[in-house]
């Protein structure tokens, strides 16, 4: 059941700057009480990783349906409008199950459709939320067959990107316009990632998120 991944695929799948086709689910699962941990990896096959979650939970869950259980998904692209659907219809035939989703990169997040999905997850209770330094250590020692000695190397990725994707998260939630803007130039194979700020976005972002993209400069103190 205890599958790894390998390390070149974790720092390849996760990174937020690479926007890599397939997608990588990581997760954890706790039933009742207990403190063991149940993990497992999979990747989107002819169907995204979500559904293929749900279907294999679905089956094996029969065996056991009034214990409370507890699922955390490490995900390199969030879901996708429908997936959001069929994660919401899950959880309504399994209310016992609670989820929180960690995401390393917004899947498509211009497209109207992804953006009401994901608001819709959060609004129906579940947390979605951007991959920190801390889950990247975590997935690190707990899902990549790292070498020995390696455990306490993970990928660092520049904090920049992840502030970014949190940024447009919180531009979801409070349904304002897109603010980060992706481009790619395919002759370079370069991808341009910028933030296009509104007035709107200074005006309902949280300050700490604005200040950790560099879209506002921290308060002058004097002394
Ligand atoms: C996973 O999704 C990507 C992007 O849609 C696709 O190119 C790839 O073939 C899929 N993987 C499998 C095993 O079908
Ligand atoms: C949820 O858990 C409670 C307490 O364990 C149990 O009584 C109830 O039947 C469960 N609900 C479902 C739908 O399994
Ligand atoms: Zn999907």
């Amino acid at each position: 059941f205890r599958r790894r991944i390998k390390p070149w695929e974790f720092e390849i799948f996760f990174d937020p700057r690479q926007l890599r086709k397939e997608t990588c689910l990581l997760y954890e699962i706790k039933w009742g009480t207990s403190h063991k941990v149940w993990r497992n990896s999979g990747q989107n096959t002819t169907k995204h990783v979500e559904v293929n979650f749900i279907e294999k939970f679905t089956s094996e869950r029969k065996l056991c349906p009034s214990i409370s259980c507890s699922i955390t998904w490490f995900l390199s692209w969030s879901p996708c409008w429908e997936c959001s659907k069929a994660i919401r219809e899950f959880l309504r035939q399994h209310p016992n199950v609670t989820l929180v989703i960690y995401v390393a990169r917004l899947f498509h997040h211009m497209d109207q459709r992804n953006r009401q999905g994901l608001k819709d997850l959060i609004l129906s209770g579940i947390t979605v939320q951007i991959m920190r330094v801390s889950e990247y250590h975590h997935c690190w020692r707990n899902f990549v067959s790292y070498s020995p000695g390696e455990e306490t190397y993970w990928p660092r990725y520049p904090p920049l990107w992840m502030m970014m994707y949190a940024l447009e998260l919180h531009c979801i939630i409070l349904s304002l316009p897109p603010c980060l803007k992706i481009s790619r130039r395919c002759q370079h194979q370069l991808t341009l990632f910028s933030l296009t700020p509104q007035k709107c976005h200074y005006q309902m972002i949280p300050p700490y998120i604005l200040l950790a993209t560099g879209l506002i400069e921290p308060p002058m103190t004097w002394r």
